[in-house]
């Protein structure tokens, strides 16, 4: 990450983008979008094939070098037309320099034939930071992941089934870092069987090497002036590493059905993600509508608290973020959510120290240090330090987001629906309360926090809940000054509809959810050691902690703090199939999950619900779907459920 910079462009007089590292062209001075049509739409057989795409089938293009997203913009366009209305596009392209918003608006105004496609790219083109970047468009119909990194560290990290490759990426000559055996290896073990490849090049080192990946090549006639391309197909046989335990379960049988219990941001999400890709949903919700139990805040914020060590969950969380701050791209700014920037402060030596390390792990537009000075100017209100400032973030009202992603004709929402019980039977995941059913299909997603341990299936996860209140504070008009979210122990958002969020308390032990006043006095306590200004513009001292609104809810963690995302196995028989590893621990059995069929869960959110859940959903989606993960499959695996009871054979616990 230190190393992440943006593609530093000069511009011909044509108005044509050249890279002034590289000394190449983006495309052909000639016409970029022929050359595109030729090489890699083409040469891939795409118009065929888009057309050929079974009812709801998927076609994976995968790319080096996303660079301006022409490719990618043409082979949507192309898309739309020849494939059926059902079918979906995955796009998945590495990028080691990307554009800047600026940069890219101004290539892509080369193209008005593309002009609407170039809109919905640019209007999404947020929070683009190094790691995995999951784009929707089209309503779900076009997903673009975007690996962003040299793309012989990204593609290391993706799971994923390539069936057509545009491999680009400026000439070997000029950028021979990138065209190495290593790359031809990795083009060949993420390839479909069958998977084709086009490339503009015609150099022999790259023929030989992918020849010797196991790629079958022809040279065909290139573009315009160019006499070669090369042109092939994947005959090798297809790899998979995964160990049993983490491998893609089974597809579940029978229709495209799914039962999601809980109507909070990680069933919404799970929902939204199924929705989108053609599954008919159910949500079930014990009450009387979505957002009412944890993800009921006015406010939350999206603080990210990353690691410069690059961890799983950092890379979750900037994964997530840049998820989500793209869906907040279609909310409403001001009511249902706020780009007003989040400033955590450096409020003691320690603090300072790790955001110092964090200020150099990380690129400034994710994030960057501010001085007291700046960071007051910053705020509206008096500090008593500097921080790190998150640009991009700021302040969502969880209901709207999750209404949101509710907000779909295949999801169906089923209020006042409380599952008590849910059983397999004939193929069908079965939700009653008491001797009632409530619906059946043969997925059923578990989204309930720390309650779906009440289900057998569930019971062994180490969930537990975490009892946090909130408290909102009537804004006065000095207090309506402060422009930004201020986080130190606790957090203190802008103004929404006449009120500020503060947060919030941490009780480990309580399994209330009333609202005292000992809380309300202790987020008061956060608010003083935020700002001692903010504090008396909000008259904090005479406020009444007794008299105080806000809201209590859990927050449901695991043990590492990352959250459970994916299918669920049967523990007794696990525990049993994998024994083994608990007397040698390198051993990978070669025997089979005991999964149970259908059975998926996204719970353990912790306190960064909004940054982790909606990630969540595409992440479940893409296990059930077989489709590339939305994240680097080491973050998928530390993420999956079956972690614990994995850790616990070989720890013999
Ligand atoms: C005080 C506080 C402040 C927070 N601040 C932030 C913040 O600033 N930023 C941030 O990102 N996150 C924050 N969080 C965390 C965030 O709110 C959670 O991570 C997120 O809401 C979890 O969503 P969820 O869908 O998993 O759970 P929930 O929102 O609790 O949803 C679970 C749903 O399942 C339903 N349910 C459960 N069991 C059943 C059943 N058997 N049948 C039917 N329905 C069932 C429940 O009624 C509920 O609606 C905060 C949390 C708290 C408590
Ligand atoms: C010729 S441009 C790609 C054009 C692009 N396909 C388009 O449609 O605009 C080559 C791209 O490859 C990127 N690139 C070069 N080396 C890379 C590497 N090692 N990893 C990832 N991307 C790389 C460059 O930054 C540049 O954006």
């Amino acid at each position: 990450m230190p190393d992440f910079q943006h593609a530093q462009l000069d511009w011909d007089e044509h108005g044509q983008p050249l890279s002034r590292g590289f000394g190449d062209v983006y495309f052909s001075r000639a016409s970029g979008l022929e050359e595109t049509c030729h090489v890699f739409l083409a040469h891939n057989a795409l118009p065929l094939r888009f057309a050929a795409l079974p009812a709801g089938g998927r076609l994976t293009v995968g790319e080096t070098g996303f660079g301006t997203g022409l490719n990618f913009l043409c082979a949507w366009q192309l898309f739309e037309r020849m494939a059926p209305a059902d079918a979906r596009l995955h796009f998945v392209s590495a990028e080691k320099f990307p554009l800047t918003r600026a940069d890219l608006r101004q290539a892509l105004a080369l193209w008005p034939e593309l002009a609407a496609y170039a809109g919905a790219l640019l209007e999404q083109y947020v929070a683009v930071h190094p790691g995995f970047q999951r784009f929707v468009f089209a309503e779900g119909r076009v997903v673009l992941t975007l690996l962003v990194g040299d793309v012989l560290e990204r593609l290391p990290e993706l799971d994923a089934r390539i069936d057509a490759w545009f491999l680009d990426g400026f000439a070997p000559a000029k950028n021979p870092d990138m065209w190495t055996p290593e790359l031809f290896a990795e083009l060949a073990r993420l390839s479909a069987p069958d998977a084709t490849l086009a490339t503009f090049t015609s150099a022999g080192f790259v023929r030989r090497g992918l020849q010797e990946a196991g790629f079958a090549l022809q040279r065909v006639k290139g573009f315009g002036q160019k006499r070669e391309m090369l042109a092939g197909r994947f005959e090798g046989a297809p790899q998979d590493t995964a160990s049993p335990w983490f491998a893609r379960p089974p597809h579940p049988a029978g229709a495209r059905e799914a039962l999601v219990i809980g109507a909070g941001l990680a069933g919404c999400a799970a929902a939204a993600s199924l929705a989108r890709r053609g599954w008919q949903v159910t949500i079930l919700e014990r009450r009387d509508g979505i957002a009412e139990e944890t993800s009921g805040n006015p406010q939350g914020v999206l603080y990210l608290k990353l690691s410069a060590h690059g961890t799983a969950l950092s890379r979750l969380i900037v994964a997530g973020f840049g998820f989500t701050r793209r869906l907040l791209q279609r909310l409403e700014p001001g009511r249902d959510w706020a780009p007003c920037g989040v400033l955590q402060l450096a409020f003691d030596a320690k603090e300072a120290a790790r955001q110092a390390e964090l200020a150099t792990a990380f690129p400034a537009d994710l994030l960057h240090s501010l001085d007291r000075e700046q960071a007051e100017a910053l705020a509206g209100v008096a500090l008593d330090s500097g921080g790190l400032f998150y640009p991009e973030a700021g302040w969502v009202h969880p209901p709207a987001l999750c209404a949101q992603l509710a907000e779909h004709p295949n999801i169906r929402l089923l209020t006042h629906r409380e599952v008590l019980d849910l059983h397999r039977e004939d193929g069908q995941w079965c939700a009653r309360s008491g001797e009632t059913l409530l619906a059946r299909a043969p997925v059923a997603v578990l989204c309930g926090g720390a309650e779906i341990a009440r289900f057998p299936e569930a019971a062994g996860l180490p969930l537990k809940r975490i009892r946090g209140q909130i408290s909102r504070l009537p804004a006065t008009a000095a207090s309506s000054e402060l422009k930004t979210v201020l986080c130190a122990e606790g957090y203190v958002a802008p103004l929404r509809d006449g009120e500020h969020t503060l947060g919030a308390s941490f009780r480990f032990d309580s399994d209330e959810l009333v609202l005292t006043a000992e809380e309300h006095a202790e987020n008061l306590q956060l608010l003083r050691e935020i700002s001692t200004d903010l504090a008396e513009r909000l008259q904090a001292d005479r406020l009444d902690p007794a008299e105080l609104a806000g809201r209590a809810g859990f927050r449901c963690t695991s043990p590492d703090y990352l959250p459970l995302v994916g299918p669920l196995a049967d523990a007794a028989a696990f525990a049993e199939t994998y024994a083994v590893l608990g007397k040698d621990a390198r051993q990978v059995p070669q025997r089979p999950c005991p999964w149970l069929e259908g059975l998926y869960v996204s719970s353990g959110h912790g306190s960064r619900g909004l940054l982790s859940a909606p990630l969540a959903g595409e992440l479940l989606a893409a296990w059930l779907d077989d489709e590339p993960l939305p994240v680097p499959r080491t973050v998928a695996e530390a993420c999956h459920p079956n972690r614990f009871a994995l850790r616990r054979l070989i720890r013999g616990g």
